[in-house]
């Protein structure tokens, strides 16, 4: 296993580049099973979690090859339908190849992927969807199995308790694409993620509309072509790496965003008082040394991500005052709590609501990965801490960052990665 091992107290500046969005690049590499054809995807994000994907579809049959961030999928008579449960427990998003596969197969069986250290993360909206396009599903051993002769057009609400799902959207999306007749989705997700997804799937000669906004209607086709396509910029890794650099009072430029998936979290940003300014695909951003406490409320897109709120939370610490961030979409998503309070920090946890009172300084101190946000809220926590921090078990953090140390340093943290004397990584599920 492998730690990171930071000193605090170094002012980023520089500039630095965005990789592809992870959360775009997995059901878009689930979606080229929908063709027969070859699809090349580019920008694709170097990540463990992207090597989970790729060994799902070569262990469907499928050929894959990948070099310089593209990966080319080679779907043609691919024979398997199942996705097994030793891949699918390292990675919960794994549950995307359902939609596609049983859309073009007929049949599919996807290991259930359970909960997760962020809280239950059930797949209901899921079953729903693909059970409303017709599709007969039971559960058998740990398993999802999901079976239609052809699939059929439908309406079909995706709201569930805490809003739209994402990937469920996703999934009931890919499946309609080749069913007789048109879905309509209600409660759609709206996220930068879904529309990528969508505009791969019209590259493919799939008709959608409606992507972006809460309804989106699929009309059915009989077959889909190979396509190329370029991965988005990484909205989550865009907004680490912003308060990463006001949290140590930088001066940092990041290329190759894309500000507008940004909004939020922007916004959020300005109001603690950072100086944020956005020129196209750039944006400039400066620190200060303490900031305004802000209250923040994490929701589905446009509203602030949930997959941003462990590292807003890590610079909510240093505040002269008090911010209360509630979570409504992952409730029991605060497990990186007790890490930031072992730097010092104060912070306490009301039902789903993080109570920061900010304190004048962060120390250093060992402390644990636990989910691929809270490492990095952690790995932000060192950087602006007193001392040497220690974040361990950082496999979580290469489930969603590339190059996440080298980006640090070129912007002049002193971060390095090194062996810990940890053995067996627990299994987790994420993503
Ligand atoms: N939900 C249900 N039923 C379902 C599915 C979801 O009740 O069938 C609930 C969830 O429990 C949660 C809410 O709906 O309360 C939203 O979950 P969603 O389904 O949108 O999450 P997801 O699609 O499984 C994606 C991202 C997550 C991100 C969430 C929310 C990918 C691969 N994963 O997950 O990303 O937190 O959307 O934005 O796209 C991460 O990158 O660190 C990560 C966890």
């Amino acid at each position: 296993m492998e730690k990171f091992v930071i000193k605090g107290g170094r002012r980023l500046r520089g500039t630095v580049s965005v990789s592809g969005a992870k959360n775009s690049a997995l059901p878009i590499l689930a979606a080229t099973l929908l063709s027969e054809e070859p699809s090349e995807i580019k920008n694709v994000p170097n990540l463990r979690d992207v090597n989970t994907m790729v060994k799902i579809l070569r262990n469907l049959g499928v050929r894959v090859l990948m070099g310089n961030g593209i990966i080319r999928v080679e779907p043609r008579g691919y024979s398997q339908c199942e996705a097994p449960y030793k891949l699918v427990s390292t990675m919960r998003a794994s549950i995307c190849v359902l939609g596609p596969i049983l859309a073009k197969k007929g049949f599919a069986k996807v290991s259930h992927p359970g909960g997760c250290i962020i809280g239950p993360r059930p797949i209901d909206l899921h079953i729903k969807g693909i059970k409303a396009l017709g599709a007969g599903v039971s559960i058998e051993g740990g398993y999802i199995c999901a079976k239609a002769k052809r699939l059929h057009g439908a309406t079909v609400y995706l709201g569930g308790a805490f809003g739209s799902s994402v990937l469920a959207t996703a999934n009931v999306m890919m499946a309609a694409t080749l069913t007789q007749g048109t879905t309509i989705i209600e409660n759609a997700a709206c996220e930068p993620e879904i529309c990528d997804l969508a505009d791969f799937l019209v590259k493919m000669g799939a008709k959608i509309k409606g992507q972006g906004t809460p309804v989106i209607e699929i009309y059915g086709v009989k077959r889909l072509f190979g396509a190329e396509h370029t991965i988005i910029p990484d909205r989550i890794e865009t907004g680490t790496l912003l308060v990463a650099a006001v949290v140590t009072n930088g001066e940092v430029e990041i290329k190759g965003a894309k500000p507008e998936h940004l909004g939020a979290v922007i916004d959020k940003l300005r109001e603690a008082g950072a100086k944020i300014i956005v020129n196209g695909n750039k944006i400039k951003v400066t620190g200060r040394k303490r900031f305004k406490p802000v209250n923040v409320t994490t929701l589905p897109y446009p509203g602030f991500p949930t997959d941003m709120q462990a590292q807003f939370m890590a610079a909510m610490c240093l505040t002269d005052g008090i911010s209360v961030i509630t979570e409504k979409v992952y409730p029991e998503r605060f497990i990186h709590i007790s890490e930031l309070n072992r730097m010092g920090a104060q912070i306490m946890l009301e039902g789903s609501s993080a109570i920061v009172r900010g304190v004048p300084r962060l120390s250093g101190a060992p402390v644990m990965a636990s989910d691929l946000r809270a490492s990095a809220a952690l790995v932000i926590a060192g950087l602006v801490a007193k001392g040497r921090t220690e974040v361990s078990r950082i496999y979580h953090i290469d489930r969603g960052y590339e190059k996440i140390e080298e980006k640090l340093l070129s912007l002049g943290a002193e971060i390095r990665r090194e062996r810990s004397n940890e053995v067996h990584p627990p299994q987790n599920l994420g993503g």
